[in-house]
């Protein structure tokens, strides 16, 4: 056993002491509350705080993009597929045939999350070889993260857009595993297609609508078939197509 003096010994006594009340002091503060709270309340937060600076016009919708694909890649997968009841979802959801079935989720317990929310979300979940079908958005941006299962994954940039087709350009084509992250905006990777590769497959989705005042096309998707006519540069004039003419051949 250590030889303390009398003085040693009351000194590291109330270095314990001090440091045990500190501790106790910032406690009971709830200056750990970060630290305490589960991850994904503040994940959720953090995500809705993006997306008003998004609403806000204080982030451009590319930047805006990059925050929450990083946001997206930082995401603690267990513990949001947890939250979500990814397998309560797989339990009561049919998948469907053709297509995607979306499921939603509660996030009223989200504590300190605003009930009113500036996003839309949804699990998708398909079987294999059925498909998030080859489409683009206005005034949307929104991201993918795969929760289970394997997917094939293609992006495009719709640089323009015709009365019944639009030109688009080629930029991703990727297998994603679980954790796979992939974002669009309307200035960047605008048009998504994912095929699921493995027996079932689940995405979460979450999705910002109409922050722009200058956009005035709905938000809904807007169909069209990327085998279109290959032009000069890369380039594709794809089609529009409308949801059960894109369903019928890619869903
Ligand atoms: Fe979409």
């Amino acid at each position: 056993m250590p030889n303390f003096t009398r003085r040693e010994f009351t000194t590291s006594m109330m270095n314990s002491v001090l440091a045990y009340g500190l501790i106790d002091a910032l406690w009971t503060q709830n200056l750990f509350a970060a630290e305490v709270k589960p991850v994904i309340d503040q994940w959720f937060k953090d995500l809705y705080a993006v997306g008003e600076d998004l609403h806000g016009q204080k982030l451009k919708d590319v930047d805006f993009q990059a925050k929450m694909e990083d946001l997206f890649r930082k995401v603690d997968l267990p513990e949001l597929m947890k939250f979500i009841d990814l397998s309560g979802i797989k339990e009561r959801v049919d998948i469907p045939a053709n297509g995607a079935y979306s499921a939603s989720f509660d996030l009223s317990k989200v504590e300190g999350l605003p009930k009113e929310l500036n996003f839309g979300r949804q699990i998708f979940c398909l079987k294999k070889d059925r498909a998030i079908v080859p489409h683009g958005h206005s005034n949307m941006c929104t991201g993918f993260i795969v929760l289970e299962g394997a997917f094939h994954g293609k992006h495009y940039d719709k640089l323009e857009t015709a009365e019944d087709h639009y030109i688009i350009k080629p930029t991703i084509d990727d297998q994603f595993a679980v954790g796979g992250v992939s974002t669009i905006s309307d200035h960047k990777d605008n048009v998504h297609w994912f095929r699921c590769t493995s027996e079932t497959g689940f995405i979460f989705n979450a999705h910002f609508d109409g922050y722009a005042s200058d956009i005035t096309i709905p938000t809904g998707r807007l169909y069209l078939d990327p085998e279109g006519e290959k032009l000069a540069g890369g380039l594709i004039k794809a089609p529009k197509m409308t949801s059960e003419t894109c369903h019928a051949k890619y869903g």
